[in-house]
């Protein structure tokens, strides 16, 4: 007989006393669930620290709202994103981040992710265009991406981002304190599946808040009964991309960053950070 082995994250020292989480974490990890390793879970204070540079996130997100229109390029956007995370004291994540050139990730249609903005792409009437922000304050870091609709799209265009948005929200609600990070992917698949639609599955969310991407990582594409335990004071996000055609993607190689779908058909992808509650979780930026 093989003795299952059972992968011990989560490790209480012997200097400290045994919580009631402790107890309950442990009891799970001795049943065999993957538990996060301990320094996953943020103190009341580096919470309360992602969510003020979450604020700050979600106020460049509304800025872009109010500001994109037909004719725009990427790189006004960028310019947009840049000068108002600088004027309230943060600073863009992704700038110069393993070597990326600008401040936001802009992709548009077939672009599924980490498009690079530049003075030459222009917004057109019909476009579907994600934005994806991500702010360091006070060394916190919160991330969150939204889809803007250029003018009026077609049906189907307009379809795939109304259930990539009600993917992330079914997935929001999905997420239950101890429960898994499957039970989130299986919500995904399954409702963008259900429409005709099919899940990244190279590319997923990830705890964040210390760093800018830490464990877990949060896949969109699975089952449930599988994956990590979501433990409260665990930071992370969700951030399904849903494709009209296949799931696989591809790296242009000319900048090595650009995500595009194989079949060349378009994406959508929403994101928030959340942190999880007692009671389930809170979004701390959209
Ligand atoms: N914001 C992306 C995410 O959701 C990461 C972008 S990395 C960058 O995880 F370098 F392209 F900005
Ligand atoms: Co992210």
């Amino acid at each position: 007989m093989f003795k299952r082995k059972i992968k011990k994250n989560w490790i209480v020292s012997k200097h400290e006393p045994i919580t009631e989480l402790d107890q309950r974490v442990l009891s799970l990890q001795e049943q065999g669930f993957l538990v996060p390793s301990k320094n996953l879970i943020k103190t009341p204070e580096q919470i309360e620290g992602i969510r003020q540079s979450g604020v700050i996130n979600t106020g460049v997100l509304d800025l872009i709202a109010r500001e994109i229109h037909e004719g725009m390029t990427t790189g006004d956007i960028d310019r947009l994103v840049y000068n108002y995370t600088v004027d309230h004291g943060a600073i863009p994540a992704p700038l110069n981040y393993e070597g990326f050139p600008k401040s936001v990730c802009t992709s548009i249609n077939e672009v599924v992710c980490h498009g690079i903005p530049n003075d030459e792409e222009q917004l057109l009437e019909g476009d579907i265009v994600n934005v994806d922000v991500s702010t360091i304050y006070n060394g916190y870091y919160s991330d969150a991406s939204r889809m803007f609709v250029i003018g009026k799209t077609s049906k189907e265009k307009q379809h795939l981002v109304d259930v990539a948005y009600e993917c992330l929200q079914l997935a929001a609600e999905a997420a239950k304190p101890f429960g898994l990070l499957g039970d989130v992917a299986s919500v995904i698949t399954k409702h963008a599946h259900k429409n005709g639609f099919s899940v990244v599955r190279d590319f997923c969310g990830h705890g964040v808040g210390l760093e800018f991407h830490e464990d877990p990582e949060v896949s969109h594409y699975g089952r449930r009964g599988t994956g990590m335990v979501m433990v409260p004071g665990m930071v992370f996000t969700i951030e399904p991309m849903i494709n009209m055609g296949t799931w696989e993607v591809f790296v242009d190689a000319e900048d090595d960053w650009t995500v595009v779908t194989e079949d060349e058909l378009p994406s959508a992808q929403w994101e928030h950070t959340f942190v999880m509650t007692d009671h389930g979780l809170e979004v701390l930026s959209h």
